[in-house]
């Protein structure tokens, strides 16, 4: 029996399978807006894929909480509009649950897109790999909970006050009004990867003396008050995940066991999942080598500790090691990101070869191997 394709329920959404695609920023919108074609192509390609649940790249709350000028923003009209003409048209072929990963940039905010990361995370030339933008390319001023840059090169971010965290926090409240009117089916908020709600947990970045820092009870104050906002105007049977970061891999950063106790302040507040990721925060970080399933061990502790609906996610490519995770109880759901840029049709592949028997629809239904002699390539 396939343990990954076993049906969950979040609430009052039904997931076919365990199979979930990572929320993936795509650099491709225009003041915030999804590029029509593009979105079309790479959702289309999410819904068609097997996947029980597909979760829209990080989409900022406010201008300033774009990560990049090609990141996609849900905080006025047009934006929504957009979106909401591209939920309806996926909808017209597929009914794999779509959401949406909400989030602000913080003081990582302002960069270049990352399109082209082989040569490391911050190469020579930044234009290529997610360094600091310079005024003349359209620079603005980041947010964060101390004015601490994240790397010498990056701007200082301007430190939050509580207006300026209340302002924030009606802004993930009003995304979250405008990704349920769009007809997204649940919500993801970002708190991992060194952003805006991460960069006040992580010891790395928050330097606050007020109530907002210090103790990690501290700490976890506003990205708390943040996820209750959104929990408090989303639809009561649609699901919360939130994503954090089992450890910084940093000395000066957050570990599995500031995961553990974050996690289980969100199962209080009514969070139906969390995925745990890593890195991001500080620049002095030392990444483990992304071997398959490095990061299940931090998601396995959650569970434990917490006993939330946990995701695991990095380098899980292979059908036979994603449903070892389920099977073996480290984690109640995989995230897949590059797999499944590589392979859009990873879902079924995996059903195939842990031999579900589950059939695509429609006129998909004609790549089933037993109306097709040639059958699929491996
Ligand atoms: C192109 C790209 C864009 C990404 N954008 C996001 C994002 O918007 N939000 C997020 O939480 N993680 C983002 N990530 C991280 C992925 O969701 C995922 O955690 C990571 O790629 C590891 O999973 P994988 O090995 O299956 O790709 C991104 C990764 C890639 C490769």
């Amino acid at each position: 029996m396939a343990f990954l394709f076993e049906p969950l329920a979040l609430r009052g959404l039904a997931l076919n399978n365990r199979i979930m695609i990572s929320p993936m920023c795509q650099y491709q919108a225009r003041e915030g807006i999804i590029s029509g074609p593009w979105h079309r192509t790479h959702v289309g390609m999410m819904v068609l894929s097997g996947a029980g649940l597909a979760v829209m790249e990080a989409t900022a709350v406010e201008a300033a909480g774009r990560i990049s000028l090609g990141c996609i923003g849900l905080y006025n009209d047009q934006q929504e509009a957009a979106l909401a003409g591209l939920v309806a048209d996926v909808r017209r072929f597929s009914s794999t649950p779509l959401g949406i990963q909400l989030g602000h940039a913080g003081r990582k905010a302002s960069a270049y897109p990352i399109l082209d990361n082989r040569d490391g995370m911050f190469p020579a030339d930044r234009s290529k790999g997610g360094g600091p933008l310079p005024v003349e390319a359209g620079a603005w001023a980041p947010y964060g909970p101390s004015p601490v840059p994240f790397d010498t090169h990056w701007q200082t971010p301007d430190m939050l006050d509580e207006e300026g965290m209340g302002r924030i926090k009606q802004a993930f409240a009003a995304s979250t009004l405008r990704a349920d009117r769009c007809g997204f089916d649940m919500i993801e908020i970002h708190g991992a990867h060194g952003y805006l709600l991460h960069s006040f947990l992580s010891r790395v970045s928050n330097k606050r003396d007020d109530a907002y820092g210090g103790s990690l009870q501290n700490r976890m104050r506003f990205p708390l008050e943040v996820v209750a906002a959104v929990r408090g105007a989303l639809p009561g049977n649609k699901p919360l995940g939130v994503r954090i970061n089992g450890s910084d891999w940093s000395p000066d950063g957050n570990s599995i066991e500031d995961a553990v106790a974050f996690a289980a302040e969100l199962k209080g507040i009514g969070v139906d999942y969390v995925t745990v990721s890593g890195g991001g925060a500080a620049p002095n970080a030392i990444y483990p080598r992304q071997d398959p399933g490095y990061m299940v061990h931090l998601a396995e502790a959650v569970k434990r500790g917490t006993g939330i609906t946990t995701v695991a996610v990095g380098t899980i490519t292979s059908p036979v090691q994603a449903d070892e995770i389920i099977r073996s109880g480290k984690a109640d759901l995989v995230a897949i990101g590059r797999a499944f840029i590589d392979h859009p049709k990873w879902g079924w592949h995996a059903a195939r070869e842990l031999g579900v028997d589950w059939l695509p629809t429609g006129l998909q239904a004609r790549v089933d191997p037993k109306y097709w002699p040639l059958k699929a390539i491996a």
